[in-house]
């Protein structure tokens, strides 16, 4: 099989980057300039559903992973023996007719992005990244962190035997994430400040002290976070949803997924990309509302929000990195950005918990915003909701809003009365 051939260009300039490159040197603006991305020369391979298929039976090695399985567009390039990996992806697709029937969809499939190994999305990101980072030679790696992606490196760092260094808002990520990092025995450092402070720190230290950057402004970290993406069209037998619908913070996974469907596209995997929908805290929405006001002027600029704030801790971004990449795949699938507020996520995280499945309060947006869009009659046909973090990442609020546990006497009189 004839391997699609890599690049590293600019995501503004299109000019071809050195082989390390996370931006580009001549695109340089106040944000840090504009970001490296894998250029991928993908062309029709009929032959490619098939040879996915027969990898799913796989038990054991890189086609058991739910990312390296479809390696001919994540990263034909990484020889298979180099391979960091932790079996992510083979995560569950659900039709709960529950959240259904909250959403107001004729067919909404969750797909649960929490169940892979460390509990997140991230995990599909990181396979790739880190083992990318050690081919390229990184002693030591990093990144700044909500929570999620820094217990995905802890753990993708210990798995490969290689100290990582993670910068976290002091007192702003959830008991879970911070628990999961500190027990893969990641350096935690927690930063006096946001997250948005902690990624310009983590930033600078790793130009300045040649650490590895391993947040998703590595450019190989959105290869293979676009693995969701393959894996759900997979499970949909290459027949395109009519929508796909994410949380944004930092908008590197809506930057992967429209990739990853742009170039499922290009391959003759399927015949259109789903429409993609993202969906942002009301407290921390500059996305939402930059795509808002190209609605009415084309030229209108990116603007952060300094002080980001929402329940949501995962996406309390007010200076996202990848909002470039972001706005194009959502104008070239058509798709939309919107805000809620912290009550309508909440509302959705309880349907999505009491239906069995669970997950993080970001998670929720998606569904929150498939009821919103579905509302305005603009979300309709079959939706495709990411569940992009685990219920137990954030157990403080998992049991807020849930019923409190009962106190009994150990007899039997007692759960009869209890029982009614
Ligand atoms: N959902 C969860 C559970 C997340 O942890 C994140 C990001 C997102 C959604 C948003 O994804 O940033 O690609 O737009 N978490 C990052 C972290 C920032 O550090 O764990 P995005």
């Amino acid at each position: 099989m004839t391997p699609f051939e890599q690049s590293l260009v600019c995501v503004r300039c299109a000019g071809l980057l050195d082989a390390r490159a996370i931006r580009c040197a001549k695109c340089q603006d106040g944000s840090g300039g504009a970001l490296a991305e894998v250029r991928v020369e993908v062309k029709k391979l009929p032959e490619l559903r098939a040879l996915f298929r027969e990898r799913r039976l796989a038990r054991s090695g890189p086609d058991r992973s739910g990312v390296w399985r479809y390696r001919e567009l994540v990263h034909p390039g990484a020889p298979l023996e180099t391979i960091v990996t932790r079996q992510e992806g083979e995560t569950g697709l659900y039709a709960s007719a529950r959240v259904r029937n909250y959403a107001g969809l004729d067919e909404l499939l969750l797909k649960h992005e929490g169940e892979n190994p460390t509990g997140s999305f991230k995990d599909r990101g990181m396979t790739v990244g880190v083992t990318q980072a050690l081919r390229d030679g990184a002693k030591i790696l990093a990144c700044a962190s909500t929570g999620n992606t820094s217990a995905s490196l802890a753990s993708y760092s210990a798995a490969a035997g290689v100290p990582c260094v993670v910068f976290i808002p002091e007192g702003k990520i959830s008991t879970g994430k911070l628990a999961q990092t500190l027990a893969y025995g990641a350096k935690v450092l927690q930063v006096k400040g946001s997250f948005d402070d902690a990624m310009r720190l983590v930033d600078e230290a790793a130009a300045k002290l040649g650490l590895g950057l391993l947040n998703s402004i590595n450019p190989w970290r959105v290869e293979g976070q676009k693995a969701i993406a393959l894996e759900v069209l997979d499970e949909l037998d290459w027949r395109a949803p009519d929508w796909i619908i994410l949380p944004a913070g930092n908008l590197g996974n809506v930057s992967a997924i429209g990739k990853g469907c742009r170039e499922a596209l290009h391959a003759g995997l399927i015949d259109r990309v789903p429409r993609l929908a993202v969906v942002q805290a009301k407290g921390a929405s500059p996305f939402a509302r930059f795509f808002e006001a190209r609605q009415h002027d084309r030229e209108a600029r990116f603007v952060d929000e300094p002080s980001p704030e929402t329940v949501a801790t995962a996406i309390r971004i007010g200076a996202p990195r990848s909002w470039e990449k972001a706005i194009r795949e959502i104008e070239a699938s058509n798709g939309v950005a919107i805000a809620l507020t912290d009550e309508e996520i909440l509302a959705a995280k309880r349907e999505v918990d009491r239906a069995g499945i669970g997950c993080e309060p970001a998670s929720a947006a998606s569904v929150a915003g498939a009821r919103f869009l579905a509302a305005q009659g603009l979300m309709k046909g079959r939706v495709v909701a990411i569940l992009t973090g685990h219920v137990l990442k954030d157990p403080e609020n998992a049991i807020r809003g849930a019923p409190e546990p009962t106190v009994i006497e150990p007899t039997l009189d007692a759960i009869r009365s209890v029982l009614g």
